[in-house]
């Protein structure tokens, strides 16, 4: 029913979008659509530019070339209001570790502008099974429970777009299946549009709807992830992702006809 507005439902659109540092071209000239309600894995190996891509949808870095929108709204002109609208989750990011989960997630309230963030706090520590730890100084969380208070704070302003920096990572599998679980209950629930990051092949063809994958940059394989796989001829992602890695590019199973 929402996709049926007849305005374009594109949530995220990337045209040309190239970034360098000095000689990296760490993106170079990718282009891209995610609709609204998507789940999107954006994979490849070390240095293929997932990072750079996120940071340049977010605005905290300025494209070399290339043009994005983020809700029809131009990125980075229209920085202020898109990022009322989306959120970011990254493995690599730190919290304050002498505030309590509880106060981390005030401060991130409060800087989102929530009128009232008790209860909102209060939902979101149950939702992501971490209420028995909100008097606990973030410092001591495990891995798994920091994981979790890093989604609590990207669903603090009910964020209509989520970015996800590889969010599983370091978690243990049965953390890793109901921290997806709730994600893609997020997701029907809320029709929140994700680009997601992971190494993990495995969670990405559960979770994802469409991937994209890059290599250098550069955008080598994207579809669903049946249809990657029959276009590359590569047995799962997985393979596909380590022949990515190995050589840095899909030159010879790309160059072959597609399959429709
Ligand atoms: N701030 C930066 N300065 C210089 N080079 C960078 C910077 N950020 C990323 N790079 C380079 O850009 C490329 C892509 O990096 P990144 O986006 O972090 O890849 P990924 O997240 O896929 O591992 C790498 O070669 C990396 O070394
Ligand atoms: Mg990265």
């Amino acid at each position: 029913m929402l996709q049926e507005t007849g305005v374009a439902s594109e949530v995220i659109e990337v045209r040309q979008l190239s970034k360098r540092f000095g000689p990296v071209a760490a993106v170079a000239d990718l282009s891209f659509t995610v609709t609204r309600g998507e789940i999107v894995g954006l994979l490849g190996p070390n240095g293929a530019g997932k990072t750079t891509t996120l940071h340049l949808l977010l605005g905290l870095l300025t494209p070399t070339r290339g043009h994005i929108r983020i809700l029809g709204l131009e990125m980075p002109r229209h920085r202020r209001a898109i990022l009322q609208r989306v959120n970011f989750s990254s493995a690599y990011v730190s919290l304050p570790t002498n505030l309590t989960v509880w106060e981390n997630l005030y401060v991130f309230a409060r800087l989102y502008g929530l009128r009232r963030p008790r209860p909102k706090i209060t939902a979101l520590l149950e939702l992501f099974e971490l209420a028995d730890a909100a008097s606990s100084l973030t410092g001591a969380l495990s891995s798994g429970q920091l994981t979790r208070l890093h989604l609590c704070k990207a669903f603090l302003n009910d964020p209509e777009v989520l970015f996800l920096d590889e969010p599983t990572a370091s978690l243990d599998p049965d953390i890793a299946a109901r921290v997806r679980a709730i994600l893609r209950q997020v997701q029907r629930e809320r029709s929140v549009t994700m680009l997601y990051t992971s190494h993990n092949m495995h969670e990405v063809e559960r979770l994802c709807h469409r991937v994209l994958f890059l290599a250098r940059g550069r955008l080598v394989a994207q579809g669903t992830p049946q249809e990657v796989l029959a276009r590359t001829r590569a047995a799962s992602l997985e393979e596909l992702f380590i022949t990515l890695a190995r050589d840095g590019s899909l030159h010879d199973v790309a160059a072959r006809p597609e399959e429709t």
